[in-house]
């Protein structure tokens, strides 16, 4: 008798850069044996790279319009976008670079079920240019993190980290680049093995 195989979990990834984790998150799924599926690329920004992605993988993606505020949805915008994404039958999210705080709309449509990566070893340095404020304060080390996402910024239940020294001839963007390649290591894994245990408690929820 065959096993039964479950399809792999719909993602969504939601970006506002130019989408190099989007890629990783995309392309691991290619290569292993992977329990999410890259369904929907979104970003807030109409010119973000990371919506080229869609064009040259076979994803739909899709600028989706925040509302006037910088840092978070109008709140009837991320209603409609939790709409969307249930009638897109997206299961979890991925933010990849999404410059936005999450409010209720999202997170209560999808609880526990949206994950981040911020390029720091999370508590120290949340918030805007990680690499710059590790450099700044003189650490000898940083790394990334894969988080939960809460209506904090970058506070949620950690996932993943992956360490990267700082040497004393960096700058911001060399370290940032530093771990930016840490990060394209660990997210496809953490996401992966965060579908696998989703996948799970949704079975065991159906029986
Ligand atoms: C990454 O460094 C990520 O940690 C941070 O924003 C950057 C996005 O880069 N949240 P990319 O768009 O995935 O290349």
């Amino acid at each position: 008798m065959t096993q039964q195989t479950s399809p792999p979990l719909r993602l969504a990834i939601l970006g506002s850069g130019k989408g190099s984790n989007a890629r990783a998150l995309i392309e691991a799924a290619q290569q292993i044996e992977c329990h999410y599926e890259p369904a929907l690329l979104i970003s807030d920004r109409e010119d973000a790279g990371i919506l080229r992605l869609g064009e040259e993988f076979g994803i739909a993606a899709c600028f989706f319009d925040p509302g006037p505020f910088k840092t978070k949805f109008l709140q009837e915008r991320e209603e409609r976008l939790a709409a969307f994404l249930h009638t897109a039958k997206i299961d979890f999210i991925a933010l990849a670079g999404f410059m936005r705080v999450l409010h209720a709309p999202l997170l209560a449509a999808y609880p526990q079920r949206i994950i981040n990566i911020h390029p720091s070893l999370l508590p120290h340095f949340p918030g805007l240019a990680a690499w710059k404020q590790a450099i700044d304060a003189g650490a000898s080390e940083s790394g990334c993190t894969v988080h939960l996402v809460d209506d904090g910024v970058d506070t949620g239940g950690i996932l993943g980290q992956r360490r990267v020294p700082i040497f004393q001839t960096d700058s911001a963007e060399t370290l940032h680049a530093r771990i930016q390649e840490a990060e394209h290591e660990l997210y496809p894994g953490v996401v992966n093995a965060f579908a696998a245990t989703l996948l799970q408690k949704m079975t065991l929820h159906q029986q």
